[in-house]
């Protein structure tokens, strides 16, 4: 019998070579049976800038890319968005921002599609990047940078839904007012077609998925790497209108969202429903030593439930 799959959560997790996980802010991607984790490569030492916001920073070392069949023994695919430390002027030298990286596959052009937010070391150039390749495991090809809708873009995620259609969710108008965005159908570029939500509640980190029919979004509030209260929104289109439903977090630590903030939700399926929320618990002085905090997502009466739990069994 497979021994059972154990996460626990905020400890560091190592890949199959032993080394700490380095995917921050990151995602999942599921192809062809296999589970494919891409987040933000940071380099090893943070320093302090007090000449810039909230100016903790770590080399942008590019996108990492992590592969398991299980969800808890993740092979190293390697930097599969490299960083350019050669050109002071590319958006990927290490001295620049590149967070929150999302893929989605688009079935038409048979391309993995890289969506990422794109800054200055101050977040005030506030761009959306994109990157393309024909395989999961990379080398993404960098194909530039720019404001969706002409507006801001910094925290970002993006969801491919069912129908083929997918949507960039992005904080805007400096963070004030969370956009979505129907994107065009390779996935490159925005359509013009976006919504503006929240309108002045400040939501970053956010993290969408679709249970039964109806879209849910968790966001957190914006206070730099410090955590904050999470909220959860609920909708029929992922266009809106967004309903907030509240902190999805409960018990010990759920107004500091379990010092952690939201990245991603994924839904697993299979016998029990399993839906795994994504969190990432940043230590600031120490930014490539944040933990991951992966948390099962239920429902009760209606709405996402997620509760702290020092060790859990991920039961398909
Ligand atoms: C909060 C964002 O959610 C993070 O991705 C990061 O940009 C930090 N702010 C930087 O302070």
């Amino acid at each position: 019998m497979e021994s059972p799959k154990t996460i626990v959560p905020g400890t560091v997790w190592y890949d199959t070579d032993g080394n700490p996980i380095n995917a921050h802010g990151g995602g999942i991607m599921y192809h062809d049976g296999v589970y494919y984790w891409y987040g933000e490569y940071k380099g090893d030492s943070t320093y302090y800038r007090d000449d810039i916001c909230v100016g903790w920073r770590a080399e942008a070392g590019g996108v990492s890319c992590y592969s398991s069949t299980d969800l808890e023994n993740w092979k190293f695919e390697g930097v599969v968005l490299l960083s350019e430390p050669d050109d002071v002027h590319s958006d990927l030298h290490p001295s620049q921002i590149i967070e929150r990286p999302k893929v989605i596959y688009n079935d038409k052009t048979k391309k993995f599609v890289m969506w990422m937010h794109i800054d200055d070391p101050n977040y005030e150039k506030a761009h959306t990047g994109i990157a393309v390749s024909d395989s999961p495991t990379g080398l993404f090809t960098y194909l530039g940078s720019f404001k969706p809708n002409g507006g801001d873009s910094r925290d970002q995620t993006i969801f491919k839904d069912d129908d083929g259609r997918a949507y960039h969710i992005y904080s805007s108008e400096w963070n004030k007012t969370l956009y979505i965005g129907l994107l065009n159908n390779d996935y490159t570029q925005h359509t013009g077609v976006y919504t503006r939500n929240f309108i002045d509640q400040y939501r970053e980190a956010p993290a969408v998925f679709k249970h039964k029919g109806k879209y849910y979004i968790i966001s957190s509030g914006c206070t730099g790497w410090d955590s904050n209260t999470a909220q959860c929104a609920v909708a029929d289109s992922m266009l809106g209108e967004w309903k907030v439903i509240g902190n999805p977090c409960i018990g010990e630590d759920a107004e500091k969202t379990y010092y952690a903030q939201s990245t991603y939700v994924l839904p697993i399926g299979g016998k029990k429903g399993l839906i795994i929320a994504m969190f990432d618990r940043w230590n600031k002085t120490d930014l490539d030593d944040s933990r991951y905090v992966w948390l099962p997502l239920t429902f009760r009466d209606g709405k996402p439930v997620i509760e702290w739990k020092d060790e859990w069994v991920l039961a398909e």
